[in-house]
């Protein structure tokens, strides 16, 4: 079984934190999203891994290497230009061969890894059976934004839609795939949709009408895609949930941690209290402040007389002032000061597609 990573696209709805950084590599809870895929992978015993890299290749190999950090082997993909999932497929055939694989998409993070795929997989095998495609559904409120299976009368997949208005069940279509070497006809076979991409929801719906087998699982666990702010906060409170609380740096007697609470190493706690679960980066430094619940405070950040809830502050990040920071994403190196300047106004220097919500 090999692995097939997808680290390429354009990661428009996370401006302007992707405009300088691959989607993949924002991190939850300090650790970019993309090593929880290959944590994923090496946890369900996959050693050979293709990655489908775009235009922030550079960055991606600079993150994850050669692999061995996991012990699996990385094998580097260019996709010249992001045409759909279905078009990664196409770009990995040289690499997948003939052998089966796991397709996991970058910025998805589900709770139980792979374990719904492969325990799947391995019933399906005790009882002699080979579906050409295997998929985990999990249901959504808001389904209109995913892939949607609609199952018929004797519960299986029937049908599969990308994106629908008009959605034939709550049933996502979640960012784990395992697929036979079928699905190389699949994808040989389709053709662009509306929104110009190749996908994958057209090839698993080739599968089915060819009688190939697209068996499914739904979800016990958690699933996040975390493209959009929201779903990256709500995967950032999730994840730090499940840390275990550890202390590398230093916290003076006027500080109290409370909750899980990791202190990296280097970090420093003075006259601050931090509510778990909160995680503090290399080097990170509260003072006089109040910080958590649910925040990944990054390397090398800086929180002066503040207090933050709910939020990602990503590296070297300074905070000072603020009275109560929430649900915020913070790009690298910005800074968020209250002056004492006159005259008293909200001074502000920021990126493309940037947010900002006043009191
Ligand atoms: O998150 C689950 C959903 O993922 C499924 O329900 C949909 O059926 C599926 O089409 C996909 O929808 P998205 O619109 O969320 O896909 P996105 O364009 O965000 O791409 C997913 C990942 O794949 C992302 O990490 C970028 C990468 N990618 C994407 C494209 C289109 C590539 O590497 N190459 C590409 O050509």
């Amino acid at each position: 079984m090999k692995g097939l990573l997808l680290a390429g696209g354009r990661g428009t709805r996370l401006r302007p934190i992707t405009h300088t950084r691959a989607k993949q590599l924002v991190p939850v809870a300090n650790t970019p999203i993309l090593f929880y895929g290959i944590a994923h992978m090496a946890e369900a015993g996959i050693t050979d891994v293709g990655v489908i890299v775009g235009e922030t290749a550079d960055e991606v190999r600079a993150a994850v290497g050669d692999g061995s950090r996991w012990g699996v082997d990385v094998t580097y993909l260019p996709q010249d230009e992001p045409l759909g999932l279905a078009h990664c497929i196409r770009v990995a055939a040289p690499f997948l061969a003939d052998d089966d694989f796991v397709m996991y998409l970058g910025d998805n993070l589900l709770e139980h890894g792979l374990a719904g795929l492969v325990q799947g997989a391995a019933r399906d095998e005790a009882r002699g059976l080979r579906p050409a495609a295997r998929i985990l559904l999990c249901p959504v409120d808001d389904p209109q934004r995913f892939g949607v299976a609609e199952l018929g009368p004797g519960g299986d997949v029937v049908r599969i839609v990308e994106k629908p208005s008009d959605p034939p069940s709550d049933l996502a279509v979640t960012g784990a795939y395992l697929f036979t070497e079928a699905v190389h006809d699949a994808v040989a076979a389709i053709v662009p949709s509306e929104r110009g991409e190749l996908e994958v929801a057209d090839a698993l719906q080739w599968l089915i009408d060819r009688g190939r087998g697209v068996a499914h699982e739904v979800l016990s666990g958690w699933w996040l895609d975390t493209g959009k702010k929201d779903s990256l906060l709500e995967a950032n409170r999730r994840v730090l949930a499940t840390l275990t609380p550890r202390c590398e740096g230093t916290v003076d007697a006027a500080s109290r941690l409370d909750g899980c609470v990791v202190v990296g190493p280097g970090a420093e706690v003075v006259g601050s209290r931090v509510q778990g679960p909160v995680i503090l980066g290399p080097g990170a430094r509260v003072v006089d402040s109040r910080v958590g619940p649910s925040v990944a405070v990054g390397p090398g950040v800086l929180i002066e007389a503040s207090t933050v809830e709910d939020s990602v502050l990503l590296d070297r990040v300074h905070l000072r002032g603020v009275p109560r920071l929430v649900e915020s994403l913070i790009g690298p190196d910005s800074e968020v000061l209250r002056t004492g300047r006159t005259p008293r106004a909200t001074r502000l220097l920021l990126g493309d597609d940037a947010s900002v919500e006043l009191p």
